[in-house]
């Protein structure tokens, strides 16, 4: 009995999780944009499985993946990184797997730090912006600030991992990760805060928000 219980309490707090980072956002998108053409910058696609629902759920008129795609010191916040540094060609590998996955799609990469990137693309030109690279506060808040200028006047920000928080704010007791320092949701909160955004939370991981959203006035 107390089994059965315990077991329904654990599937509301944390209900199956999609492995696909960007499905808690997906139908708030589908309502908002509707059959509207849209721009679209994913910063750290991966394998691309988040490009991938985005061309088929959305009218995507054009698609930029930010991502070097090569393992550094400061890449610490997914197991992503030690993928990239099992060979010394796995990142060149991985990288050519995911141009190829989108060949026939209006999808262009730009094999750089988003941090490098930002300059390359204007201003005011975008109508999402999906923030998924280095999760840890400083990139995270370097993101925000760099990428929410790109986007048009309406347009949407986005990120994963929004649960991601410094040991001593895991309210609940139920974060699987030990974090001490200030992770995606500080970086998230402080930098909507600082540009008047609202940020809202979406999806939920260990009880908390997986997915933030934040609409650019
Ligand atoms: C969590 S994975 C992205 C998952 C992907 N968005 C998805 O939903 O399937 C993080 C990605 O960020 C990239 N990345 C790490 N540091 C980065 C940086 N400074 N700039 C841009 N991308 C970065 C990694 O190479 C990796 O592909």
């Amino acid at each position: 009995m107390l089994d059965r219980f315990l077991a329904r309490v654990k599937k509301i707090i944390s209900p199956q999780a999609s492995d696909v980072a960007i499905d808690p956002v997906i139908p708030i998108l589908k309502r908002y944009f509707g059959n509207r053409r849209i721009r679209v910058i994913e910063i750290g696609a991966r394998y691309g499985d988040s490009t991938e629902r985005i061309l088929a759920e959305l009218n995507v008129e054009k698609y930029i993946i930010v991502d070097p795609y090569e393992t550094y010191e400061g890449y610490v916040s997914d197991g992503f990184n030690q993928v990239l540094s099992s060979s010394s060609d796995a990142g060149n590998l991985i990288y050519e797997r995911t141009v190829d996955r989108f060949s026939a799609r209006p999808v262009e990469f730009i094999r750089m730090y988003s941090s490098e990137a930002a300059s390359m693309i204007k201003n005011e030109s975008f109508d999402l912006v999906f923030i998924d690279g280095n999760h840890t506060y400083d990139y995270v808040r370097e993101d925000v600030i760099s990428y929410v200028p790109k986007l048009v006047s309406g347009g949407i920000a986005c990120g994963d991992d929004y649960f991601m928080r410094h040991h001593d704010v895991d309210f609940l007791g139920t974060l699987d990760g030990d974090y001490r320092e200030k992770m995606v949701w500080e970086a998230v909160n402080e930098c909507c805060s600082e540009m008047k955004l609202d940020v809202y939370g979406y999806g939920m991981h260990c009880g908390y928000p997986r997915a933030w959203l934040a609409v650019k006035h």
